[in-house]
């Protein structure tokens, strides 16, 4: 009997071997899963090439933000996840709609422009044509010869990203993108010399001179062959003579069954390990914060690994902030930034250079002060040490200012460095016990305001009055009144130019296609019209961006210039400046002060996401926006339609809201909008819009809320079930709430190391995003209550149940 049953069982073992086999066989057959005379065409929404898995994709996709809306990238993507993450691009090479790549009939892969003429090619040298190309599941897109050896592959052309299975050989690098949404080449370089280093480079383009190494493995070994690896578990490690000499990956990134994993040269010049868990939001609701995270940096620690290296991460007279590996710019007191888009040039200094001759500000030490900056230290530039246990702070401050080509000192508890022009290689950093005193000339000017000034002014006159002789008094008064005179007309031109400064600018139509250069850089597209790019000649380094409204109705028209002015009376951190507009016939456009870091939901629902601390004030930020629009300007404005688009990021990350002012041109468009259920933006909208009730400022608290919650969790309330079927847009709603009531708050914000240890705020900020989105418009706070709830100013009780939402 027993030996029957092993029979039994070998047989069966037999035939499962072979299934095995010729399932490993067909799959080495279908590898090939682009056949030859396959063609995809730029903007026809033709399916890209996938690999068999899915999770990758090969074609062309959409360049954002890019000056010519119809631009597109050859590209291959992560295509199971919500952020499409790019991680190969012929980047060097955008491409017009109607653009193909082909594998043509001879086994070349081709680029065509639309009118068919050939861009670029896969390079396969002497091997000729390919037999069929390959979206493979590892990423690696290949081109095969008949015994299905690699004749092409893109793992061999990176771009800025590797991913597991992939190596970097011998003189092979890795290039930095300009930014997070700009592909072409940037500032920073990834090498595997031949020398067996690895070394990041910063480049200057255009010249492409390459300035420094500011990080270098360490690993030089001439008589071996060196390259990067990645490999299948997610780990970077250099290799040597098939030996792996050095991680690069010294951290847990966790199971490649778990996460996806990437490492990528960043456009701040950091190479950074990320994983993202591979789970899908419709298959687990209950983790929220999925999104790329950075598991390691390389360097460590980028403010202080440019140490010797010119004037730092951060430009001269500036210092770097290390968190999480990302080289933060500041400029001290009494400076500020040479360009404001891009803190890592630098900084000026908002007085004059000391000239060391009589007269100097800094030579009259009445009008020097210091600015101290706590844990901070430029290391280089010094030029005289004094040290003794005498010297303290004070001593530090009078051997600096007694010399006046002292720029700066360093004072660290015993010893006083001099620092000079310019400083270099600043940086702040919890374990720098050392002090920077920064000589700038005391400004009694601006931080006075004018009504006191002339308040002492009268205080001096009056004792002055009273202190002398007739005569000298009539002197006196007559010179006053002369001084005062002169102030006065001076004040009077002064207000002039402000009100003509502060009040709109009408601007022609011509003026405004010339500014955009024909319309042609879009922004983005709003509910209420396309917003565009533009320069106005009169300044030339500032950026505006113009929206040209193109719904406004018949009855709105004579509203239009009323409104407008409206607008062009509020002023408020936290508000879009409008700087004019145009009316001339059918066109009706505003011309708005332009944002850098683009919109809040490109932010928050992005690939890497934001610091809890930044979401905290940006939430903060929009509180006091909306404060002022509903109970501090002259006419109380309600927005509307508050949503993460609508909030506008300025280069320090201050939110900025847009759009605010023109629903009473538009309302019932937006109205109707809301009435039809149009998916996408429905999820803001209080109940109130869909029951024709009165719609007052509490309309705006309950988009407020929404968008709050969202900035908790880092997703959005619209793609909350991200698979292939959208659910109701509640569901992030009620999950939250779902999340409190059974006190699993730390859910919400999973994986998010900053708010976990903050859990504190995190319960405040659900608590107050309940309130706001109460069905009864009455229950919920006003807009002054938020933002004070949110501060912490007053307590938050415990909300109701928002209902109607559980029950659906
Ligand atoms: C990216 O940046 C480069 C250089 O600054 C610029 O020439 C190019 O137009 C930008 N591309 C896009 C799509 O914005
Ligand atoms: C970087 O690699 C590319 C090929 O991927 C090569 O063409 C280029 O010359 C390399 N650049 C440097 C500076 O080594
Ligand atoms: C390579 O050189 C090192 C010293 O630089 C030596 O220790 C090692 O044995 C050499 N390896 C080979 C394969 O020659
Ligand atoms: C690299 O890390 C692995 C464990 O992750 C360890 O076993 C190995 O010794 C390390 N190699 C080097 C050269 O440090
Ligand atoms: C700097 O440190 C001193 C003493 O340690 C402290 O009194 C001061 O408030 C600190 N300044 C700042 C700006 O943190
Ligand atoms: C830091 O400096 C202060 C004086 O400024 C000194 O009292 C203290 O002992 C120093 N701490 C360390 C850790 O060096
Ligand atoms: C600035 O204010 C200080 C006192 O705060 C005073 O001693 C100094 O004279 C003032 N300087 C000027 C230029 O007014």
């Amino acid at each position: 009997m027993a030996s029957q049953a092993t029979t039994f069982t070998s047989f069966f073992l037999i035939i499962l071997v072979f299934h095995l086999f010729s399932a490993i066989l067909v799959a080495g057959q279908s590898d090939c899963n682009v056949n030859l005379g396959s063609i995809l065409s730029a903007g026809d929404n033709n399916p890209p090439w996938l690999s068999p898995s899915g999770e990758f994709a090969f074609g062309f996709r959409p360049l954002l933000h890019s000056n010519n809306e119809d631009l597109f990238l050859l590209s291959i993507w992560f295509n199971k996840i919500p952020e499409q993450t790019i991680v190969w691009s012929k980047n060097d090479h955008p491409v017009p709609k109607g653009s193909r790549i082909q594998l043509t009939n001879e086994g070349v892969l081709v680029l065509y422009d639309p009118r068919g003429v050939e861009i670029w090619r896969a390079q396969t040298g002497s091997n000729g044509g390919s037999s069929c190309a390959a979206m493979l599941n590892s990423g690696n897109f290949v081109l095969m010869n008949r015994d299905s050896s690699y004749i092409w592959e893109s793992f061999r052309i990176p771009t800025d990203t590797m991913l597991p299975g992939q190596r970097l050989s011998m003189r092979g690098n890795l290039t930095s993108r300009q930014s997070e949404t700009n592909y072409t080449d940037g500032r920073f370089q990834l090498r595997m010399q031949g020398d067996g280093n690895l070394v990041l480079y910063t480049i200057f383009l255009p010249t492409e001179i390459v300035n420094g190494a500011y990080w270098t493995s360490n690993t030089i070994r001439a008589n071996s062959s060196s390259q990067l690896v990645f490999d299948e578990a997610g780990y970077v490690y250099i290799q040597q003579a098939n030996e792996n000499i050095r991680n690069i990956t010294q951290r847990d990134m966790g199971s490649n069954q778990d996460f996806y994993h990437m490492a990528r040269l960043d456009f701040d010049g950091v190479f950074r390990h990320y994983n993202r868990p591979r789970r899908n939001y419709a298959a687990d609701a209950s983790s929220c914060a999925s999104s790329w995270s950075t598991v390691q940096t390389t360097p460590e620690n980028m403010c202080r690994i440019m140490d010797n290296l010119g004037s730092g991460a951060c430009g001269y007279n500036s210092y770097c902030v290390n968190s999480d590996g990302k080289p933060n710019c500041f400029c001290p007191e009494g400076y500020s930034p040479l360009d404001p888009l891009d803190m890592h040039r630098g900084c000026k200094p908002n007085f004059n250079l000391p000239s060391c001759q009589q007269g100097g500000w800094e030579s009259n030490v009445e009008f020097v002060e210091f600015k101290q900056l706590n844990n901070t230290d430029w290391p280089l530039t010094d030029y005289e040490l004094q040290t003794g246990p005498e010297i303290d702070i004070n001593t530090c401050k009078e051997f600096c200012l007694r010399d006046c080509f002292c720029a700066a000192a360093i004072y660290n508890g015993k010893s006083c460095w001099k620092k000079k022009f310019p400083l270099s290689n600043g940086r702040q950093s919890p374990d720098l016990n050392k002090t920077a005193l920064i000589k700038v000339p005391r400004n009694n000017e601006t931080s006075l305001c004018p009504k006191s000034k002339d308040q002492s002014t009268l205080v001096l006159v009056g004792s002055l009055l009273l202190g002398s002789s007739v005569f000298l008094n009539f002197l006196l008064l007559l010179t006053i009144s002369v001084v005062l005179f002169f102030l006065y007309r001076k004040k009077l031109r002064n207000l002039e130019s402000s009100s003509s400064l502060h009040g709109l600018r009408r601007y022609t139509y011509k003026e405004l296609e010339e500014a955009t250069g024909g319309f042609k850089q879009q922004l983005g597209r709003g509910s209420f019209g396309t917003v565009y790019k533009g320069v106005l000649p009169s300044i030339p380094k500032r950026f505006i961006a113009i929206k040209r409204l193109d719904k406004v109705e018949k009855e709105g028209e004579k509203e239009f210039t009323t409104e407008v002015s409206a607008i062009g009376k509020t002023h408020h951190k936290n508000l879009v400046i409008l700087l004019g507009y145009c009316d001339e016939g059918n066109n009706r456009l505003l011309v708005y002060e332009y944002m850098s870091n683009g919109s809040l939901a490109s932010l928050l629902f992005g690939i890497s996401r934001p610091h809890w601390n930044q979401r905290l004030n940006i939430a903060f930020g929009i509180a006091r926006g909306l404060t002022y629009l509903h109970e501090e300007c002259s006419s109380q404005i309600i927005h509307c339609d508050v949503k993460p688009q609508n909030i506008l990021l300025d280069e320090y990350l201050t939110p900025k809201i847009s759009d605010f002012g023109l629903a009473k041109l538009l309302l019932s468009e937006q109205s109707r909008a809301a009435r039809t259920h149009i998916r996408g933006t429905i999820g803001y909208f209080a109940p109130e819009w869909f029951r024709k009730a009165s719609i007052t400022v509490k309309v705006d608290v309950y988009s407020f809320g929404v968008m709050l919650l969202e900035m908790i969790c880092c997703m959005s309330s619209v793609g909350f079930a991200m698979g292939d079927q959208y659910e109701e847009e509640e569901a992030l709603i009620d999950w939250v709430y779902d999340c409190y009531s059974k006190r699993k708050l730390n859910k919400l914000v999973e994986n998010d190391e900053e708010a976990m240890n903050d859990m504190k705020s995190v319960e405040r900020l659900v608590m107050v995003g309940i309130w706001c989105i109460q069905e009864d418009p009455s229950l919920r706070p006003s807009m002054r209550r938020v933002a004070q709830m949110l501060e912490g100013v007053c307590e938050v009780s415990v909300p109701p149940r928002p209902s109607g939402f559980s029950s659906s």
